[in-house]
This record gives C-alpha cells, structure tokens and sequence, in this order.
C-alpha cells in the first residue's frame, strides 16, 4: 500500500536528505524507522503525506503516484493519514475538544457526528476528562496524547508518528506506545520514526534503519 521506488531527496539542490531509498510497507503493517537525527525520518513522512515531493524517484501510496496529486487533492488525500508531529502543532488557544473538533470541520464531518467521534476518541485515549482544558494546561504526556487524538479523531488507515516518544518521560512513553500497538491491531497502518532504537525489538517489528540518508537495514 505505501511503496518508495528508488527515491532520492534533496533540498535546495543542495542537502541530501535521502539516497536512493526502496522499501514497501503492506497495510496493517508496524514499521519503525530507525536512524540518527538528520538520517532523514522526518524526510520520509513528509514524502508519505504529500508536504515534500521526491527528487527522484516515486512515492505510491494506495496506487497513487504522490507526486501527481494535484494541490487541491491534498487535503482529501490527506483525510485518510493521520499525523502526529514531533512538536505537536496544537492550536494553543483551543481546547482540546475544539482541537480535535477543529479537524472534523475541515473534513466535512457532519455535526451530528463530531461529539460522539471526540468524545469516543478521547476516551480511547483516557483523556475525556480534560477535554475543555487548554494546551497549555496539560503535562508533555497529555499534550502528546491529544496530538495522538486528533490524528485518529478521523479514524485514518495510516497514522504517521514522528519520535512521538521524544518530549515525554518513560512511564507516559510506554502508554504512548501501547496506543501505537493496539490502534495497528485494529487494522491501522503505523509507521513510527524514532531514534531510540531498542524499540522495535522490545515490540518485535519490523525496522527500517537509516543512516545519512540511505537505509541500512531493513
Ligand atoms: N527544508 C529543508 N531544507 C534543507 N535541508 C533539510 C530540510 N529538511 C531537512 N533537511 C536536511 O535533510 C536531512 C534529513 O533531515 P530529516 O529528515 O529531518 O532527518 P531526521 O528526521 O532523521 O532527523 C538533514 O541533513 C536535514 O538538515
Ligand atoms: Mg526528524
């Protein structure tokens, strides 16, 4: 479902963020993409979602070539991915209700919908309790599980997660990635970058290691 066909990045014409990169990922599969900072990660979910284009190369994801959706598809393609950024990217003067809210309305969710999908989000997530808090109110853990919430509010088949264990202690690491395992064992594909690479084995998934650029090891 998601495949890179001998894909290269560079920006600017400049930096090489990826060098000839092939791999497959089946849906329902768990994949951990391992690597140093600047291996290129990130790189590789932003080619996934449309945000960068491949220099080189192809990006198929569901038989679409990525590079030929045209701009104003973006969005409708994107409705089917759910993205959890490294920094969150929370609307800071929402709450967490409306955040997620926030989403639904962009995707045309119809209004008699939207309470029942947060509110069955949320306590997916143990979070229901702070839905009319703001941001800034909440710990990094909880903040991080919003951001987890609003990426599944629209229930996608694909949920990106970059280092979504980066800014949080342990303890709420292992809760984050516990819902990681089990929303894949609902059907979802997940594909998580990280640089704390002892977790694929712990999980015992499949891993994609990249070093500058270049898979390593997959
Ligand atoms: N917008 C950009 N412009 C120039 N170089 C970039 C840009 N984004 C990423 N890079 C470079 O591409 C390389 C890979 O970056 P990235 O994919 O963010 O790596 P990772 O997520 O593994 O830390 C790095 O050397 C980084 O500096
Ligand atoms: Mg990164």
């Amino acid at each position: 479902m998601i495949e890179f066909d001998n894909v290269s990045k560079v920006y600017q014409n400049k930096w090489t963020a990826l060098s000839n990169v092939s791999f497959k990922v089946e849906k329902g599969e768990f994949l951990f993409i391992t690597g140093p900072t600047g291996a290129g990660k990130t790189t590789i979910l932003k080619l996934i979602y449309g945000e960068e284009l491949p220099t080189t190369g192809k990006v198929i994801v569901n038989n679409k070539n990525v590079s030929l959706i045209k701009k104003k598809e973006l969005p409708f393609y994107r409705r089917n991915i759910g993205i959890i950024f490294q920094d969150f990217k929370l609307l800071y003067d929402r709450t967490v209700y409306e955040n997620l809210e926030f989403v639904l309305k962009a995707i045309g969710t119809k209004e008699d919908e939207i309470r029942e999908k947060i509110i069955r989000t949320l306590t997916r997530l143990g979070m229901v309790h702070k839905k009319d808090c703001y941001p800034y109110q909440l710990s990094g853990g909880e903040q991080q599980k919003v951001a987890i919430a609003r990426a599944l509010v629209k229930d996608p088949e694909i949920i990106l997660a970059d280092e979504p264990t980066g800014n949080i202690d342990e303890e709420a690491s292992k809760e984050i990635i516990n819902i990681f395992k089990e929303i894949n064992l609902m059907g979802a594909t997940v594909i998580m970058a990280t640089h704390h690479s002892e977790l694929p084995q712990i999980l015992k998934k499949r891993r994609l290691h990249i070093v500058s650029g270049k898979i390593v090891y997959d």
